[in-house]
């Protein structure tokens, strides 16, 4: 039943219910004083109705119908010694009315002044999460910016102080090296210390990223011309561990205001983790695409890039953690390179974050603001 036809079927069944007792009434002898009784009786029905249905006004409005059409009926029909009696019942149709009707009003607004009460309780609860969710962020972004500044004056000092007798050991190492022919067993050694001495230099050059962020150049960037270079570039590396890295590309704008070399980085970084994260093997589909834009017509001001592995996932502990500088999960991990990619994302007032599950494969989503977007 709609709520319209509710609306007209209600007065209607009481309308007809008072007409058929009255004329039920009307048609009854006065001799049959059972029946008059009984029909009497019967008034209450439209009564009680009118106050559950519609409070004081349809307790009070039934009651004033039925006084209406009684009254002149017991009064200009002669009852004899019962006229009294039928006279006193107008009075108790009209008290019946207004009992049921007040009671049905006040338990309407106890109910109404509840549902107010849940509305507001649910709307403070629903604040006090958002409220939570912001404190967790900013906690969590706190944490980072306390690491960071701690790291940059600590690596800033420290890495200069290396990375001058580690250029003196390289050159010394290489000079060294030339001694012995290629299949002579100690050149071996030289061989490992000149890849210790690259990998000590590179996990400096990292610290030293840290240190001092480099400002963003920003120039127009095509992504998939980023994405294919960088596809080109990692292709060894996934080759080598079995991976598959698939690229879709979204049509329409994908040239965004950036610094291109930092932008490659911070993909670059996102990309050997997932091949990192697949020793065995697996799929890595790196995609575009542009968020729906408000409303028809509108011109997109975003592009999403996907990367999405069949990897191992992250413990749910950790998802929260990925991006604080030096939180790895490896031996040889220096937890620094998504700390990177985060800050360049960042600094190019793009997005990054992070879907994972424990077996079953890890999904980074990077938002950047495409070239042109209108913005405050
Ligand atoms: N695609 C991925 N699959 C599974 N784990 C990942 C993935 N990407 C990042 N991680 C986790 O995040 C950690 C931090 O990554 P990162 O900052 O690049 O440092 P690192 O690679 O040196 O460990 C990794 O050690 C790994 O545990
Ligand atoms: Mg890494």
């Amino acid at each position: 039943m709609t709520a319209r036809t509710a609306a007209w079927l209600r007065p209607a069944v009481l309308g007809l219910a008072i007409l058929l007792v009255t004329i039920a009434h009307v048609r009854t002898p006065v001799a049959s004083q059972a029946q008059h009784d009984i029909l009497v009786r019967l008034y209450y029905l439209p009564i009680a109705l009118g106050g559950l249905w519609f409070g004081l006004r349809g307790g009070l409005g039934a009651a004033g119908l039925i006084t209406l059409v009684y009254l002149p009926h017991v009064v200009a029909v002669d009852h004899g010694a019962m006229t009294l009696g039928y006279l006193l019942e107008v009075p108790v149709f009209l008290v019946v009315g207004v009992l049921i009707g007040l009671n049905v009003d006040r338990q309407d607004h106890h109910r109404r002044g509840l549902e107010i009460q849940a509305e507001t309780l649910a709307r403070s609860h629903r604040e006090l999460q958002e409220q939570t969710r912001l404190l967790l962020e900013k906690e969590a972004q706190l944490r980072r910016a306390d690491r960071l500044s701690a790291l940059g004056q600590l690596s800033a000092g420290l890495a200069h102080e290396i990375r001058n007798p580690l250029g003196a050991i390289k050159g010394a190492v290489e000079i060294l090296q030339d001694d012995y022919a290629p299949g002579h067993p100690k050149a071996e050694f030289y061989a490992i210390l000149l890849k210790e001495v690259e990998r000590l230099n590179d996990v400096l050059t990292n610290f030293l990223t840290f240190a001092r962020p480099v400002t963003p150049h920003l120039a127009p960037v095509d992504l998939r011309d980023v994405l294919t270079a960088l596809e080109g570039l990692i292709s060894g590396q996934a080759r080598a561990h079995r991976v598959q890295i698939f690229t879709t590309f979204h049509a329409g704008p994908s040239r965004i205001m950036a610094d291109a070399t930092l932008v490659k980085q911070a993909f670059l970084n996102i990309m050997l983790n997932a091949v990192e994260a697949m020793p065995d093997g697996g799929d890595l589909a790196i995609s575009t695409r542009l968020p729906a834009a408000g409303g028809p017509g509108a011109r997109p001001e975003w592009a999403e890039v996907v990367f999405d592995d069949t990897g191992p996932g992250i413990q749910e502990e950790d998802v929260g953690r990925i991006f604080d500088p030096f939180f790895t999960t490896k031996v040889d991990g220096t937890g620094l390179g998504l700390a990177i990619t985060h800050r360049i994302i960042e600094n190019h007032r793009g997005t990054i974050r992070v879907m994972s599950q424990w077996g079953k494969g890890t999904t980074f989503v990077v938002t950047l603001p495409l070239e042109g977007a209108i913005r405050v």
